[in-house]
């Protein structure tokens, strides 16, 4: 084998080395972002509703519980009361999850904090997340 196919192969094997560890960074970024509490949902346009007899909602039984539907994350905050924003961080796109012990929605991928009432708290995000209005009827909540 001559100098220069030796060359090449190392350096076309040098160049697998480099993607496959790219490859699977994007692999971990998703996994480590999972929706966290997917539920379910139905309603087209602008209003969803979700029933929270159903099994996949229960985790809106209890204060503190939460699920996302719709890119929307949806809140038990107590007392009969729901808050519902937008799961998209306004940052760069990762769903944001719910921290109940700080009361807060943080970003996992960059760090961006929200409040419950959609205010960026921490950055880098410069924009709040949407609001939407929660009614609840009976076992149905709606969400505008
Ligand atoms: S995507 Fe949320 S902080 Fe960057």
């Amino acid at each position: 084998m001559k100098r220069r196919e030796v060359v090449r192969r190392i350096t076309i094997g040098g160049i697998t080395l480099v993607v496959i560890p790219s490859v699977l960074t994007s692999c971990v970024k998703e996994d480590t972002n999972p929706d966290p509490s997917p539920g379910t949902g139905t309603g087209t346009g602008n209003s969803t509703k979700i029933d929270l007899s159903l099994p996949s909602n229960q985790n809106l039984a209890s204060k503190d519980g939460f699920i996302i539907v719709n890119n929307i994350i949806v809140i038990n905050t107590g007392s009969d009361k729901f808050v519902a924003l937008s799961s998209v961080c306004t940052h760069e796109g990762c769903a944001i999850s719910y921290n109940p012990s700080a009361g807060n929605l943080p970003c996992p991928c960059h760090g961006s904090i929200f409040a419950l009432t959609g205010g960026v708290l921490n950055g880098p995000a410069l924009s709040s997340l949407k609001v939407y209005k929660v009614t609840k009827s009976g076992n149905i909540l709606t969400i505008e």
